[in-house]
């Protein structure tokens, strides 16, 4: 009732489309969500409003507008939402999901420290990926060119690149362990963008019925936070104080700096929701990038062709392909930009609140309005990207083959809560998949192509498929 009594659109809010009765507009963003809100854009403009289930729910579509309110108003924009689904998981603490104060600060700064100083930020890094690309490239050859499906593998390689600088540590690939926590966490990331999420956002009550997708949910987060406070135990022990091997070693650190600071943030609890949320977005975005790039070079071997050429005329055969190769790799850079634009991994990002009362365009955005940002919308703009539905690696190419970056190019988002894993993921996927391209000649299993159709939920990853990845050098 008290939902229900908060219905209807304030005074001076975007306009929307109508809304049934209790559930809103809930039932109309079930499939594709950033296809249908793309769609609606084009009736009720750049900024539209929804109900969800009693939640006033703003949607920016398209560069323009995300900027203005990303950029321009980034610290506006800078909250996240305290729904039902997320207090649940984290109550609001950790990072990716934290509530904008100092709470966010420390641990957003803490994490960026890390990512510098055990990772992306040192030259040493950049042989661990590369000794992390051997494993990988010898586990692919033991398929023997027969085709197999990659996702476990490359989930396991990406995922240890973050594992080193959280736990200091790689987990083997027959560690089935960690491979099921992966797994269970990244089924949980598909659960949240499901009907059921949204339902239980908007009536939390249905946590009483015997039954429903969000039961799934709850159960693997329990278990995700039972095998992360082992794994992070494990991690500190001969721990040196002041001394910090990894994230977790640094995390308690500051722990035991702030004891008796009533106004700190750190805490067990927040330790164990920041360390999970660094390993899944760390792992499942730069995967599915990764899964895709590989999908797209079967599907495409002139393209795959054309990569290798570069490989070969700048790496060669006989040493591992290095960053300071990039440069020189304005092709290899042009279809990894086109493989984020054109696959979205993170089609929606991940949802803003307004800290404040904002005024976008006209429109008046009350404080604490959950914001919807349409990254998908960004890299379909037909104001920014000519026949955006065609998969062209030349968009990012001047006419003398030179790499061009392009503005509505916003796979990492922007403002205050942008990636922070960005470098590091830039870092993976050029290391990852020129090695794989270099070793390797890879191609759909004879009559089965599989349709690149994205398999949905909070972030877009390819639906499974096989690979034949035969070896090009002994
Ligand atoms: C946030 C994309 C890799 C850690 C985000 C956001 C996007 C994104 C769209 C939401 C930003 C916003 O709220 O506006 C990607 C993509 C990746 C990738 C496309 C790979 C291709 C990584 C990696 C890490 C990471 C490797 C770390 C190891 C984070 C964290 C946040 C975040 C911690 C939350 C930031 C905050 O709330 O302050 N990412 N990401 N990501 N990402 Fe990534």
């Amino acid at each position: 009732l008290r939902k229900l009594a908060r219905r209807g659109r304030p005074p001076g809010a975007p306009r929307g489309p109508p809304a049934a009765p209790l559930v809103g507009n809930l039932l109309s963003v079930r499939r594709e969500p950033h296809v249908t809100l793309m769609r609606l854009s084009a009736t009720y403009g750049q900024i539209f409003s929804l109900d969800l289930g009693g939640i006033l729910t703003v949607v920016l579509n398209g560069y323009d507008v995300i900027k203005e309110c990303l950029l321009h108003q980034s610290e506006t924009f800078a909250d996240r939402p305290p729904l039902p689904l997320f207090k649940k998981l984290t109550n609001m603490g950790g990072l990716l999901n934290c509530r904008y104060g100092q709470g966010w600060v420390e641990h957003r700064k803490l994490a960026t420290n890390c990512l510098r100083h055990f990772g992306s930020g040192q030259r040493w890094f950049e042989s661990k990926i590369s000794e992390e690309c051997c494993f990988l490239v010898e586990a692919m050859d033991k398929h023997g060119g027969k085709p197999f499906d990659p996702k476990r593998l490359l989930t396991n390689a990406v995922s240890n690149i973050t594992n080193l600088i959280v736990f200091g540590d790689r987990f083997a690939y027959d560690d089935h362990d960690f491979q099921r926590m992966i797994e269970i966490f990244s089924e949980n990331v598909e659960l949240a963008a499901s009907g059921w999420a949204f339902l239980y956002n908007a009536f939390p009550w249905i946590e009483l019925l015997p039954f429903g997708k969000h039961k799934r949910l709850f159960r693997n987060a329990t278990d995700v936070y039972d095998f992360l406070q082992r794994l992070v135990e494990r991690s500190a022990r001969n721990r040196t104080h002041h001394s910090p091997r990894h994230y977790i070693d640094a995390y308690l650190d500051e722990m035991e700096k702030a004891a008796g600071d009533p106004k700190a943030s750190y805490s067990h609890e927040n330790l164990i929701f920041s360390t999970g949320e660094l390993i899944i977005a760390g792992t499942e975005t730069t995967t599915s990038a990764i899964r895709w790039a590989v999908l797209y070079m079967a599907l495409y071997p002139h393209i795959q062709e054309k990569v290798q050429r570069e490989i070969d005329g700048v790496v060669g055969g006989l040493r591992s392909p290095r960053l300071e190769d990039r440069p020189h790799m304005p092709y290899t850079e042009a279809v990894l930009h086109e493989v984020l634009r054109f696959c979205n991994v993170a089609p929606l990002g991940v949802f803003h609140a307004t800290c404040e009362d904002a005024l976008v365009r006209g429109y008046s955005v009350p404080r604490g309005t959950t914001v919807i940002t349409n990254l998908y919308s960004v890299h379909f703009d037909e104001k920014y990207w000519v026949n955006p539905e065609v998969f062209s690696p030349e968009r990012f190419l001047d006419g003398h083959g030179r790499f061009v970056r392009r503005e509505a190019f916003l796979p990492f988002s922007l403002g205050r809560r942008h990636c922070l894993g960005e470098q590091l993921a830039r870092m993976e996927m050029f290391l990852f998949f020129t090695t794989i391209l270099q070793m390797f000649h890879l191609r759909f299993p004879q009559g089965f192509v599989p349709s690149p159709t994205p398999k949905l939920g909070m972030t877009l990853q390819p639906l499974p498929y096989h690979i034949c990845a035969a070896r090009r050098w002994r």
